[in-house]
């Protein structure tokens, strides 16, 4: 979720005014996701690296989403979709976490539809903490480092129980990852669009998507392998 900061300079305003209106994205397209039969939407909320804003950004942003979980937790629950994390969610302040736990508990058994927030995620730490639980788990004889393949070791990261993305959109116009599951989207799909995030709606989605339906992944194959004619 990308352009919040210049979607607001464009017009004049600050930056938070950005970031608010990149909130009502965040509705919008959650619930076109829905619409659309998406069962798992993961949405970069805040990385690693955007502690080094300026201060008072980082807690506007903390502001927006404690008031984001306020006001959608119902939606999310009348809706049946469960809510999870990513991220060293311990580093985020109090109220935001228990505002988290709050939501996350009230959805917990709801099956069809994931909302996963990346809060305080970036890949790299996300590895070296899978990294360092992998290591404890060889060294209380629970793993052998025989055996080590991706199945055994991405049970360590904060994605476990979560299927791989089949597509990555950025919006702004950014061409990069920054650190978003580098490991998870090894085979995924990526849409760049220049459509920044408060402009981005279920419109925007739903190209994305067609863009992903018309892709032909192969996975390492031929594409006569994966369309053997006769
Ligand atoms: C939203 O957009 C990113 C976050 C959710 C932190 P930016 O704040 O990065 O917007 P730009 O890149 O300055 O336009
Ligand atoms: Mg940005």
């Amino acid at each position: 979720m990308d352009g919040n900061g210049r979607w607001a300079k464009q017009r004049g305003l600050p930056r938070i005014e950005g970031h608010r209106r990149g909130v009502e994205s965040v509705r919008t397209v959650l619930e076109a996701a829905r619409e659309m039969g998406i069962r798992y939407l993961t949405l970069y909320a805040f990385s690693v690296e955007n502690w080094k804003r300026p201060q008072e950004e980082v807690g506007a942003l903390m502001g927006l989403l404690e008031f984001f979980l306020k006001r959608e937790t119902a939606v999310l629950v009348r809706n049946r979709v469960r809510l999870r994390t990513i991220g060293r969610v311990c580093d985020l302040p109090d109220s935001v976490r228990q505002l988290l736990d709050r939501a996350i508990e009230a959805t917990s058994s709801f099956a069809d539809h994931t909302l996963v927030l990346a809060l305080n995620y970036g890949s790299r730490t996300e590895v070296i903490d899978a990294a360092r639980a992998y290591a404890a788990a060889v060294a209380a004889g629970k793993e052998k480092l025989n055996d080590s393949s991706w199945t055994t070791f991405s049970r360590y990261l904060s994605t476990a129980d979560l299927p791989d993305p089949d597509l990555v959109i950025r919006t702004s116009g950014e061409t990069r990852l920054s650190n978003f599951l580098l490991m998870q989207s090894a085979y995924a799909e990526f849409v760049f669009t220049p459509v920044l995030w408060p402009d981005f709606g279920k419109a925007d989605l739903a190209a994305a998507v067609a863009e992903y339906t018309r892709r032909e992944r192969r996975f390492g194959q031929t594409s006569d392998q994966l369309t053997p004619t006769g």
